[in-house]
């Protein structure tokens, strides 16, 4: 009987690579991952102790359940009624020269898009407002932010815009919105690179 010769270097081929399989002792790369990290031991990191002593609370948005940082006790203005308990314009009234919040400047959207009623509701200070005259509390305003930014919302609740606390240790913690933006002028200031100090360096030789 004649031999195919297609076939037998199909052969050979066989027999060489399952020879080196014997050697190794795996047939193929998972099976190498899982014998060789059996006595792996989760080393049980967890964001805890990045988190220390930030207060947190837990918010659910669609399937996404994570912890942010509390935010109210971190406004020196809150509680807002504890002024903003009559109307502004008796307020805007009854004050002396120094006008109320004259550090807040907008810089955000342009006066036609947006002013202080766009985000605050005069008739509730203690509650952001959205829109379509909804209430969302303090702590939330990430809620406020998506409805004009909803790409970069989609974004933080993957993961992918912002930052989390403690990388992906569970329990997920992300920081909001407001730790970042200030949402009256939110962008990002640009940050230039410490540069190497040559002059320094000469007065120490
Ligand atoms: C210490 C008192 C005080 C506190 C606390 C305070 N406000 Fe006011 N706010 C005022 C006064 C007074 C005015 C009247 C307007 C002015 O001076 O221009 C005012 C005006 C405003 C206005 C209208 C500004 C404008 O130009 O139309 C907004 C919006 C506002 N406050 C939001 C807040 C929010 C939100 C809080 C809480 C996070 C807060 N305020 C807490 C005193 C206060
Ligand atoms: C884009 C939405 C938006 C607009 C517009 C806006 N605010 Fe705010 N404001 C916020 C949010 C959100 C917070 C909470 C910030 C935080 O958590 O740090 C806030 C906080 C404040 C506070 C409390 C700050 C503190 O640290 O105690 C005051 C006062 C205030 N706003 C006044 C105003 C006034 C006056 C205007 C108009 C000139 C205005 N805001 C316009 C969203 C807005
Ligand atoms: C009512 C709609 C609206 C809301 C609510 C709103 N924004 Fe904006 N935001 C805008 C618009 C419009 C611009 C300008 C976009 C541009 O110039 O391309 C902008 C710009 C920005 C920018 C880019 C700034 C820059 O110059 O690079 C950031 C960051 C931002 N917003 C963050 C926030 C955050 C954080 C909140 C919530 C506290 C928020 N925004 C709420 C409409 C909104
Ligand atoms: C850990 C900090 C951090 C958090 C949290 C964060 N951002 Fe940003 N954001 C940034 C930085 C940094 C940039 C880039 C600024 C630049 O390029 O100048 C940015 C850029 C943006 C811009 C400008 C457009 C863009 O994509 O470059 C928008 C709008 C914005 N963020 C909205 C949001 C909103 C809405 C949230 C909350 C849902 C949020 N950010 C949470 C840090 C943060």
């Amino acid at each position: 009987m004649k031999i195919k010769p297609k076939l037998f270097i199909l052969v050979i081929i066989c027999l060489l690579s399952s020879c080196k399989h014997k050697e190794s002792g795996y047939h193929n790369l998972k099976e190498k991952i899982e014998e060789e990290s059996k006595h792996y031991q989760d080393p049980g990191i967890s964001s805890e102790v990045y988190i220390g002593d930030i207060e947190t609370i837990e918010i659910t948005e669609g399937e996404h359940t994570f912890l942010i940082p509390e935010r109210k006790s971190q406004l020196k203005s809150y509680a807002c009624t504890e002024c903003h308990s009559k109307p502004l314009s008796e307020l805007q009234q009854a004050r002396d020269q120094q006008q109320a919040h004259w550090e807040i400047k907008i810089k955000h959207a342009n006066s036609q898009t947006m002013n202080c009623a766009t985000c605050h509701n005069p008739g509730d200070m203690n509650h952001l407002n959205s829109l379509a005259g909804i209430e969302i509390d303090f702590n939330q305003s990430y809620r406020l932010c998506a409805q004009c930014h909803s790409s970069q919302f989609e974004d933080w609740k993957g993961g992918a815009h912002g930052k989390n606390i403690g990388g992906w240790a569970n329990p997920r913690a992300a920081m909001s919105c407001v730790n970042c933006h200030n949402p009256h002028e939110p962008q990002i200031a640009s940050k230039w690179p410490v540069r190497f100090n040559t002059q320094k360096e000469m007065e120490r030789k």
